[in-house]
């Protein structure tokens, strides 16, 4: 994919790294043969299943983003007196760059490098984006920011913040959220920094209520990750013999999604059978909750210590900014 961008501006580059797709069906072949059954929640995000997401964020019941981005908008004076200003601020899987909007003109960064896997919406979304603030040097990068990007990519200079909102970080087991924080110690270096927003533990009815929501939006997307699976392996999943089910695992303090099978039956996956038992589950996501104490202890095992955190005034949501101890 090359540049879709209609005209060319002169603060804003692409470099596409092409990322390969190659893996997908091998992961999912692997994860539909474990015990139990799982799928990747990566696999969600088809033009569908984004869109569907777009409309989680807009629910009444699905408090995370409307929350996380009035904390953003309220505290960016304070945020930049930590995060500082000129810096080069790295965004990975940044999607449509809607979040870092809210940060842009108290942060003034000297360069704002966008990554995600999806090179037509990178580069529409990096060249809205420069269109929009024409003094912002928009550097954005088609590639697996957990590849080695980095090799092929010349970054300004400048203290380097990676930004990482929306509890993306929950979707991954405490051990690979510590393996992924400790990860990016060399690329801030010693005087960089974090800014990660992180849902917050919480009455279980909100939670439940968040990923259960009336309208069946989280049912529909849910379900919607099998219609991603027959196009990426060329299965035969109905989605109408499986249903929707989401819960707060209290003990594990997660969210967990699961497929539910209605019946049994065998579903084809690219040649191979794989055999559902009725009520038997795929698990779909975790979406891991911590308190304030919680994840700055994470931080710390990753080697990154929390130097301040914002709320939101119902405590439903956190961003913390993250900095390598002296
Ligand atoms: C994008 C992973 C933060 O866990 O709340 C929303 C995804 N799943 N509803 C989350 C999601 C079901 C979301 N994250």
């Amino acid at each position: 994919m090359k540049l879709v961008a209609a005209v060319e501006l002169d603060n804003v580059s692409f470099e596409d790294q092409q990322p390969a797709q190659v893996d997908s069906l091998a992961d999912l072949l692997k994860g539909l043969g474990c015990a139990p059954k799982q799928i990747n929640p990566r696999f969600f995000y088809d033009a569908r299943g984004s869109e569907l997401f777009e409309k989680i964020t807009q629910l009444p019941e699905y408090y995370p983003t409307r929350t996380e981005k009035a904390i953003l908008k309220h505290n960016a004076e304070d945020i930049a007196s930590l995060v500082g200003r000129h810096g080069v601020l790295i965004e990975p899987g940044s999607g449509n760059c809607e979040k870092v909007r809210l940060l842009l003109d108290a942060l003034h960064p000297s360069a704002y490098i966008p990554l995600d896997i999806s090179a037509e919406f990178l580069s529409a979304s990096a060249w809205q984006l420069g269109k929009e603030f024409s003094w912002l040097n928009v550097q954005a990068v088609c590639a697996d920011f957990s590849g080695p990007w980095q090799e092929h990519t010349q970054l300004p200079a400048g203290k380097r913040v990676v930004f990482y909102p929306g509890s993306t970080i929950g979707n991954m087991d405490p051990a690979s959220a510590r393996a992924f924080l400790s990860g990016l110690r060399p690329l801030i270096g010693p005087g960089g920094g974090v800014l990660i927003g992180v849902d917050l533990q919480k009455s279980e009815t909100v939670l439940n209520a968040a990923y259960n929501d009336a309208q069946g939006v989280t049912a529909a997307f849910n379900l919607n990750v099998l219609s991603a699976v027959n196009a990426i392996a060329d299965a035969d999943f109905q989605l109408d013999m499986f249903s929707h089910q989401a819960f707060y695992n209290t003990e594990r303090s997660r969210i967990e999604m699961h497929l539910i099978s209605k019946r049994k039956q065998t579903v084809n996956v690219g040649g191979i059978p794989v055999l559902f038992e009725q009520g038997e589950s795929v698990h779909t996501e975790n979406s891991y909750k911590y308190s304030l104490e919680s994840f700055a202890e994470l931080a710390a095992t990753a080697g990154l210590q929390v130097q301040r955190s914002w709320c939101d005034d119902g405590q439903l949501f956190s961003v913390h900014y993250l900095g390598v101890p002296e």
